[in-house]
């Protein structure tokens, strides 16, 4: 049994919900839904003027191809700049990039971990050029738990990734008079996706509830031996492959059934359980040696998307952790194609994202998982680096 790596709806998600989350900030910020961030993306680039801003988008190396493509689709080109292995911006790079030529800066928060942004502000107002925050990863900061982002001039959001929606993001804008109104009448959800939607959230549904009767009766457990012989050794190899994106879903609405639950999500009250979950893996990950945690010495002030890993050559070992029902996930394994057409990046560039492409996995925290998946997760880590553990 594995739990999915991002939340699923629980009864209580489709129930009507009296307590404040996150997204009641979104809204009274007016902020926009979409039925993906990648919608949002297209929409927020479909409404910069080009003649005022610029035809040019600077874009992290390291990335998901989903914040490329509408980016293209939207008419701009783009060009990337480094990231360095350690998940940080290279602002040497950065700044030598940026003209007033550039209509946008995109920068990710990796797994919810704010970018540090130096003066990346004031060299984008002086180039005329908007900042945009991409908050995909991470829907909330915390000490008060509040809607992440607002640090550029737009913000970015994936609901789906941390609420139980199974679609929805959205977008929000500190000046919306910067950006154009567009004609552009979306077609309504077509009624067989809303009911493949329905079926989907019905199926999470049972299944979350067969879970916890699992759970109350005392059936609700891993198996207890791990599964793959650890020691085989395996051939990797790196190839370069293209992420399939489904044009579709820049053209549809936000179902109203992911937007009902995203606004009724009981987000705020599961925070202290994701944070506890994340504190509990890294605290463990910490003492084993295959493993960089690049954000260990952070301060933490967002609720983060996972506890994120750098582990050097991950393709040896992640097959094996997925057959032991870890829920994990991987970010950036595919990279946009035009990263190596050879011009769009400095080779230092493309070389810290492949490495980065390579490395990184990312182990679930979300509000469905409980102290026993929890358990399991390192006890499975802990088996496979042969890490002296308390379990
Ligand atoms: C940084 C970032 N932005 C945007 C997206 C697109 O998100 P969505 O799947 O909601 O379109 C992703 C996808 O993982 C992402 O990693």
């Amino acid at each position: 049994m594995r739990r999915k790596p991002h939340p699923t709806p629980t009864l209580t998600s489709v129930l009507p919900s009296f307590t404040g989350n996150v997204v009641d900030e979104f809204v009274q910020k007016g902020g926009e839904f979409s039925y993906k961030a990648r919608t949002a993306l297209y929409d927020v680039f479909s409404r910069i003027d080009k003649s005022i801003f610029g035809q040019r988008v600077l874009i992290p190396a390291f990335h998901c191809p989903t914040v490329v493509q509408p980016i293209l689709k939207a008419g701009f080109e783009v060009e990337y700049y480094r990231i360095k292995k350690d998940l940080q911006i290279d602002f040497a790079e950065l700044a030598d990039k940026l003209n007033e030529n550039v209509a946008a800066v995109v920068i990710i928060n990796f797994f919810g971990f704010e970018q540090p942004l130096q003066a990346l502000p004031t060299l984008c107002e002086a180039n005329n050029t908007l900042l945009i925050e991409d908050c995909s990863h991470s829907v909330a900061a915390i000490s008060p738990v509040r809607l992440s982002g607002g640090r550029g001039d737009i913000s970015i959001y994936s609901f789906w990734k941390m609420l139980p929606s199974v679609q929805g993001g959205g977008w929000v804008a500190r000046a919306p008079a910067t950006l154009q109104k567009t004609e552009k009448k979306k077609p309504a959800q077509p009624l067989i996706q809303s009911l493949r939607l329905g079926k989907q959230i019905a199926e999470h549904i049972f299944d979350n509830m067969l879970l916890g009767l699992r759970c109350i009766l005392g059936h609700y457990h891993y198996q207890d031996d791990v599964r793959v012989d650890f020691d085989a050794p395996v051939e990797t190899s790196q190839e370069v492959t293209f992420y399939p994106v489904d044009e579709l879903h820049y053209d549809f609405d936000i179902p109203w059934l992911s937007k009902y639950i995203i606004k009724n999500a009981r987000f705020n009250s599961q925070v202290a359980g994701i944070l506890k979950n994340y504190q509990d893996l890294s605290d463990d990950f910490s003492k084993v040696e295959a493993f960089h945690l690049p954000y260990a010495d952070s301060e933490l002030n967002v609720v983060p998307w996972a506890v994120p890993v750098i582990l050097e050559n991950r393709q040896q070992y992640d097959y094996k952790l997925l057959a032991n029902d870890v829920s994990f996930f991987t970010f950036g394994e595919e990279l946009h194609a035009s990263l190596y057409d050879g011009k769009s990046a400095s080779q230092a560039a493309v070389d810290d994202a492949r490495y980065l492409s390579g490395s990184m996995i990312c182990f679930s925290i979300h509000q469905n998982l409980n102290s026993i998946d929890i358990h399991h997760t390192k006890k499975v880590v802990n088996t496979l680096f042969s890490q002296k553990s308390s379990l």
